[in-house]
């Protein structure tokens, strides 16, 4: 018997935004309202690809700016199998961080255009929604364990914000942004209704992901 495919439903934001504790909500909603849902994240550090970006994360090994953007963008390839096969069966995913992120991360660095940064994440499945936490990249420098990782730095994050800016002119992508204060403890609500899922109207996208 065939079952309804789950949606796709992705935070994004800057880093120490809430992304994890929101994603872990939306689950929790979810499952409470009798739905299947399970959580993935990236960089999925368990695999031997997420380990060599951990290091890099944790700054214990230096790799170079192309070669880690390519690692992260196998380390989502590497799932696609797995993400396929839980959204045929009915599962809702809901995943922390994506390609947008991907993108958003390397194309602050100097000399990288969003064109070459989106390239090797084309094909993905394409999520039915995409939720940006919105968190002011001062307030975010002011959580616990900032500046432990690579990247949390404020002149950075700030960056990173831009270009999540330009991403979200997409319209192809179904946006929805969200500001702090909307989202503590509201975002996961709206969320799922947004996403059709459940409706069997979301896709299991196959088609480009459009991230610009
Ligand atoms: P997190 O595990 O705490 O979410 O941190 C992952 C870090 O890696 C965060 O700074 C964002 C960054 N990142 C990229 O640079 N490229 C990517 O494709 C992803 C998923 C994350």
């Amino acid at each position: 018997m065939s079952c309804r495919r789950g949606a796709l439903i992705v935070l994004e934001g800057v880093d120490r935004a809430g992304k994890t504790t929101q994603c872990q909500k939306l689950v929790h909603a979810l499952q409470q309202s009798g739905r299947a849902a399970e959580m993935m994240r990236f960089p999925d550090r368990t695999t031997k690809i997420g380990q060599l970006i951990s290091s890099y994360l944790e700054k214990k090994s230096n790799l170079e700016d192309h070669t880690v953007h390519l690692l992260f963008s196998a380390n989502r390839w590497e799932m696609v199998p797995l993400m396929k096969q839980k959204l045929e069966q009915g599962i809702n995913l809901v995943v922390d961080r994506y390609a947008f992120s991907g993108v958003a991360f390397t194309s602050a660095k100097p000399g990288f255009s969003l064109e070459w940064c989106m390239n090797p994440d084309i094909g993905l499945p394409k999520p039915d929604l995409v939720m940006f936490l919105q968190l002011n990249p001062n307030m975010a420098a002011n959580r616990g364990e900032y500046g432990i990782e690579r990247y949390e730095t404020s002149a950075f994050q700030r960056t990173v914000h831009q270009r999540f800016e330009e991403l979200m002119q997409d319209s192809s992508v179904n946006w929805k942004r969200y500001l702090q204060q909307q989202w503590r403890g509201q975002a996961h609500r709206c969320a799922f209704c947004r996403a059709g899922a459940g409706s069997g109207r979301s896709r299991l996208g196959t088609d480009r992901l459009h991230l610009g």
